[in-house]
């Protein structure tokens, strides 16, 4: 199985440039087609917040016209940007969603089980799992002991030394971690919010961060470090699950680069 995360999108509407700079609708609609392009074929496209950049209902309509270009089926948590009501009237014809206060879900039709989880604190930067949340995280968890589970997210449970991110991270993250060292079926945790690529690994599990396709958070691990973005590379997560049940992530890029270039030239011979 394949698949595909996308985060942070900060669609705006009627052409407006996130920080007066960034065409993110543009960069939305070439990851799409990155993802409808690429072989072998996409399964499934997981999406891990701050779909929009103020959660208006406009900027919904517009992030689900784009969406809708996937040739796939897709699966949406909000991010701090977003506003849980109008991206659940927006994408709740998509009936992957519980209809509980909170937008959890599990899909389990592929072999690798995708678990959505919303951290969103309303008009907050931070990411919190009430209670409730992290109850119902156990109770899902414990239906399928046994099957390769994945779990995304837009707030990072994990300091990235990027301190201006570091402090709008998941509040709970040590209650969450606990709960997940308990469920070996977790092989993953994919997470949004910080605009890069980073990983850790607490306990056995892995947590990710993906990278986004329009702006990117500057890498500056000093302390005090200002908060600013960068044009990078886009690029966005790809995860494979193998006949085995093993799961191994990629970093693809998105564009247009020199290659490919054979390494064996037509009579087997490594090139020099
Ligand atoms: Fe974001």
């Amino acid at each position: 199985m394949l698949l595909a995360q996308m985060t942070d999108l900060h669609i705006k509407d009627n052409g407006k440039l996130a920080y007066n700079r960034v065409d993110t609708v543009k960069f939305a609609k070439d990851t799409v087609q990155h993802i409808n392009h690429f072989t072998p074929k996409i399964d499934a496209v997981i999406i891990s917040g701050d779909l929009t950049d103020n959660g208006t209902m406009a900027e919904y309509e517009h992030t689900k016209s784009l969406l809708g270009q996937l040739n796939m089926p897709y699966y949406v948590v909000p991010g701090n940007h977003d506003q849980r009501k109008n991206l659940y009237d927006s994408f709740r014809e998509n009936d992957y969603f519980m209809g509980d206060e909170y937008i959890h879900y599990s899909i389990d039709n592929f072999p690798l089980r995708l678990i959505g989880l919303d951290t969103l604190v309303e008009r907050k930067p931070h990411g919190y799992l009430p209670p409730s949340s992290l109850s119902w995280l156990d109770q899902v968890l414990n239906e399928q002991p046994e099957k390769p589970t994945l779990i995304f997210m837009h707030h990072p449970p994990f300091k990235t030394g990027i301190e201006h991110m570091d402090v709008q991270n998941l509040l709970n993250a040590e209650e969450f971690t606990k709960l997940i060292d308990k469920n070996s079926c977790v092989k993953q945790v994919a997470c949004g919010h910080v605009h890069r690529a980073i990983q850790t690994v607490i306990n056995s599990t892995v947590y990710s961060i993906a990278p986004n396709a329009a702006h990117a958070t500057v890498l500056d691990l000093e302390f005090n470090a200002q908060p600013c973005f960068t044009l990078e590379p886009p690029a966005l997560q790809l995860f494979r699950l193998d006949e085995e049940n093993k799961l191994t992530s990629h970093i693809s890029y998105i564009g247009r680069f020199d290659g490919p270039h054979p390494y064996f030239n037509k009579n087997g011979q490594l090139i020099e």
